[in-house]
C-alpha cells in the first residue's frame, strides 16, 4: 500500500528520500511528501498530490530543505481523496511531530472526537493525522518520548507502520509496526527505515525486520528495538542478496517489460535450487522431511494472481496428490469459518508476503490448527515469517504493480512442492515424475522461445486494443490460466475483461458475443482440446473474433476463420500454463502501450495491499 522512508545520518536527508520513495513507489503513487529535521529540532515538511515527480519539481523549486534526518511517504489513498491536505507525512497542530503511517487507524473517529474536545484541530480527513495529534498531545503529559510513543501506541487501534520524527529529539527517527511491513536498514554512520527493501539497495544491503508490536529509536550510530512492553530487544540483521540493478529498469520502457523479459531466469533461478540428482529437494525440508505426512486435505488461499496461481494449483495438486484441494480468496477464507484443521495443509501464496488479507488467512489457519506453507518472494516478509514452513521463489525484486516474474514462479513452485510430496506418498507413477522434472528443466528455454516471438503479440495487440469488452474461455488449467490472462488486460488497459470456463459461457454469458467481440481462447489443454474448439466454433457463430493460443502440434486443428493465433511449445500438460501465460502477459502489456495507460502503475492500485 504505502511506501515509508526514512533517513537519519550525516548526508542531507532529502535527496536520499526521494530516491527511495522513487523505487517504493509502486506501493502506491496518489501523493507523495516528506519531511526533514533540522539540527536546531524545526520540522520542514513538503508534499503533495500526485506522482512523485510533481513533489521533486516543487522541491527543486524552492529553498533546500535542510535537515540531515527525515522520513517520506508515498501514499495509496484510504481516508480522504488524494489532496496535499491528505498527504504524508503528517504534523501536529503545534508542528513538533510528524508522521508518516502505512496501515490504518481504526478507532481513529473516536481519537479525533476526544481530540478535537482538546481543543485541537484537524487539518486533513486522514486516519493517519490522529497520531501526529496525539503525539502533541501526550507531550503535554510526558517528558521522555518514549513514554509519548507508547501511550500514543496503547491508545491506538488496527494496522501501522508508522515513522515519527520529532522536534524534541533531532537526529532521531521512532519507527513502529503492527501489521504492516517494515524494515530497519544499517548504514556506516547512518541508518534507515523503510516499507521495502528496495528502497535501501542503493545504502546497505544489512537490515532487520520489524515484527508487530516493536518499537525503534533509530539515530545515526545506533539502532535500540524494543517490544510492547518496552523491553529492549536484539535483532537478527539479514544479509540482502538483490543487488541495486535488480531494482531497475536496465534500459526497459517499462518495469512489466523487463520483468515478463526476466521469466527464464526467474523460473530457472526457482527450479534449480530444489532438483538434487534429477529428484525434487526442498533444503526448507531439511531435517522436517515428514511435513507432509499424514495431510488429508489442501486449502490454497491468497489473493489477485496469487489466487489464480491456488487454480491451478488446485488441478494440478489432485491430480499428482488424489487429495481434495479447496482454493478461495483469502478476504473470503479468513471469514468464512473454515473447515481445516491438524489434517489439512492450508498453503497461503503471495508475493509480497505482507497482503493483509493473506496474513489474516493465514493466522486464521493457524488458529485452527492447520498446518501452513507459504509461498512468498519476499524474503522475511510478514507471511514467509508467520507460516509453519516457507517455500521462496527467487523471482528477484517484482516492481510493476501487474505481476508476471512471481506469478510464474509460484506455478513452478507449487508444482515442485506436490512432486516432492507426490513422490514421497507413492501417488505419482516414476515415468510421469521423469516427465515432469524433463519438463521442468526445459522450461526457461522455452519461455525464452515464447518472448523471441515477442513481434506476434504486439501485432496481435495493435489490432484489438481499442476493444471495449474482452472474454477468455478455456478449460480445465486452461481454465484457471485464463483468469490471469484477463486480469492482466484489465488491470493494465482499463479495457473490461471477464474469464469463463468455456463450457459455462452458453449457460449465460454467450448473450454478450456479439459481432467483433473479442475472444482469447485458450485451447493449450489437449486431452479438451477439442472440446475448446467446439466452443471456439459457438462463439464464432456469434460473430466474435477469436484469438486463440494453441501449442504448435495443434495450431492446424483450430477452426476456421480464427483472427490470430498465439502459438506455444508443447510440454506436460501441468507444465503447460507456464508457457501459455507469457503470451496472455505480452498481448495484455501491448495493449496497454498501444492505449497509453501508464503500465507500471495503473490507475487505483498498489503493489502490496496491506489494508482489508
Ligand atoms: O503480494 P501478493 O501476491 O499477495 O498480491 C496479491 C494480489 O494483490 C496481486 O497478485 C494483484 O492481483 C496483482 N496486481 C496482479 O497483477
Amino acid at each position: 500500500m504505502c511506501g515509508i522512508i526514512g533517513y537519519t545520518g550525516r548526508r542531507e536527508a532529502v535527496d536520499i528520500l526521494l530516491d527511495g520513495l522513487e523505487k517504493l513507489e509502486y506501493r502506491g503513487y496518489d501523493s507523495a511528501g516528506v519531511a526533514v529535521v533540522s539540527e536546531e529540532g524545526t520540522l520542514a515538511v513538503q508534499k503533495s498530490k500526485g506522482r512523485l515527480k510533481v513533489l521533486k519539481e516543487q522541491l527543486a523549486a524552492m529553498p533546500p530543505l535542510a535537515g540531515t534526518t527525515g522520513i517520506g511517504h508515498t501514499r495509496w489513498a484510504t481516508h480522504g481523496e488524494p489532496n496535499d491536505l491528505n498527504a504524508h507525512p503528517h504534523v501536529s497542530e503545534d508542528g513538533r511531530v510528524a508522521v508518516v503511517h502505512n496501515g490504518i487507524i481504526e478507532n481513529y473517529i473516536e481519537i479525533r472526537e476526544f481530540l478535537t474536545r482538546q481543543g485541537i484541530e484537524f487539518r486533513s480527513e486522514t486516519d493517519t493525522e490522529v497520531v501526529a495529534q496525539l503525539m502533541q498531545y501526550y507531550l503535554r503529559e510526558y517528558t521522555d518520548i518514549m513514554d509519548v510513543v507508547y501511550a500514543v501506541l496503547h491508545r491506538i487501534e488496527g494496522a501501522y507502520a508508522l515513522g515519527i520524527l520529532c522536534g524534541d529529539a533531532p537526529g532521531q527517527i521512532i519507527a513502529a509496526r503492527k501489521d504492516a511491513p517494515l524494515l530497519i536498514g544499517y548504514g556506516e554512520g547512518e541508518n534507515f527505515i523503510a516499507s521495502d527493501v528496495t528502497a535501501l539497495l542503493a545504502h546497505t544491503r544489512k537490515v532487520s525486520y520489524m515484527e508487530d508490536g516493536e518499537v525503534a529509536v533509530i539515530t545515526p550510530d545506533s539502532v535500540e528495538v524494543y517490544d510492547i512492553d518496552r523491553i529492549p530487544l536484539k535483532k537478527e540483521i539479514h544479509q540482502v542478496e538483490w543487488d541495486v540493478s535488480a531494482a531497475e529498469k536496465g534500459g526497459y520502457p517499462h518495469f512489466m517489460l523487463k520483468e515478463i523479459m526476466e521469466q527464464p531466469e526467474a523460473v530457472r533461478k526457482t527450479i534449480s535450487p530444489r532438483l538434487r540428482d534429477g529428484r525434487v529437494w526442498f533444503d526448507e525440508m531439511a531435517g522436517r522431511e515428514d511435513f507432509f505426512d499424514g495431510i488429508k486435505r489442501v486449502a490454497v488461499t491468497a489473493c489477485g494472481s496469487a489466487y489464480h496461481v491456488g487454480m491451478l494449483g488446485k488441478y494440478m495438486l489432485e491430480k499428482l496428490l488424489k487429495l481434495p484441494v479447496e482454493v478461495s480468496i483469502a478476504s473470503e477464507f479468513r471469514y468464512s469459518d473454515p473447515m481445516v484443521d491438524g489434517e489439512t495443509l492450508v498453503i497461503v501464496i503471495s508475493q509480497s508476503g505482507e497482503t493483509l488479507d493473506s496474513l489474516a488467512a493465514l493466522r486464521e489457519a493457524k488458529k485452527r490448527g492447520a498446518k501452513t506453507l507459504a509461498i512468498v518472494n519476499v524474503i522475511g516478509s510478514s507471511i514467509a515469517r508467520e507460516a509453519d514452513m516457507v517455500f521462496y521463489t527467487w523471482a528477484g525484486p517484482e516492481i510493476a504493480v501487474a505481476t508476471t516474474k512471481a506469478y510464474s514462479t509460484q506455478i513452478v513452485l507449487l508444482l515442485l512442492a506436490g512432486l516432492y510430496w507426490a513422490d514421497r506418498k507413492g501417488s505419482i507413477s516414476g515415468e510421469e515424475y521423469q516427465e515432469l522434472i524433463d519438463g521442468l528443466l526445459a522450461l526457461p528455454d522455452q519461455i525464452q522461445e515464447i518472448l523471441d516471438r515477442v513481434d506476434d503479440y504486439q501485432e496481435t495487440a495493435s489490432r484489438y486494443f481499442n476493444h471495449d469488452s474482452v472474454f477468455f474461455i478455456g478449460r480445465n488449467l486452461d481454465h484457471a490460466l485464463g483468469l490471469e490472462g484477463s486480469l492482466k488486460l484489465k488491470e493494465i488497459s482499463y479495457i473490461h475483461s471477464e474469464s469463463y470456463a468455456a463450457g459455462e459461457l452458453k449457460h449465460g454469458t454467450i448473450s454478450l458475443v456479439e459481432p467483433g467481440t473479442l475472444v482469447v481462447a485458450l485451447a493449450t489443454y489437449g486431452p479438451l482440446f477439442e472440446k475448446t474448439r467446439s466452443n471456439i466454433v459457438e462463439v464464432q457463430a456469434r460473430g466474435a473474433d477469436v484469438v486463440a493460443l494453441v501449442t504448435e502440434d495443434r495450431a492446424d486443428a483450430l477452426p476456421e476463420g480464427v483472427n490470430g493465433i498465439f502459438v506455444i511449445p508443447k510440454t506436460h500438460p501441468l507444465l503447460q500454463p507456464n508457457l501459455g501465460v507469457v503470451p496472455l502477459q505480452l498481448f495484455a502489456y501491448y495493449v496497454a502501450l498501444h492505449r497509453g495507460c501508464d503500465i507500471d502503475k495503473p490507475r487505483n492500485l498498489a503493489k502490496s495491499v496491506t489494508v482489508e
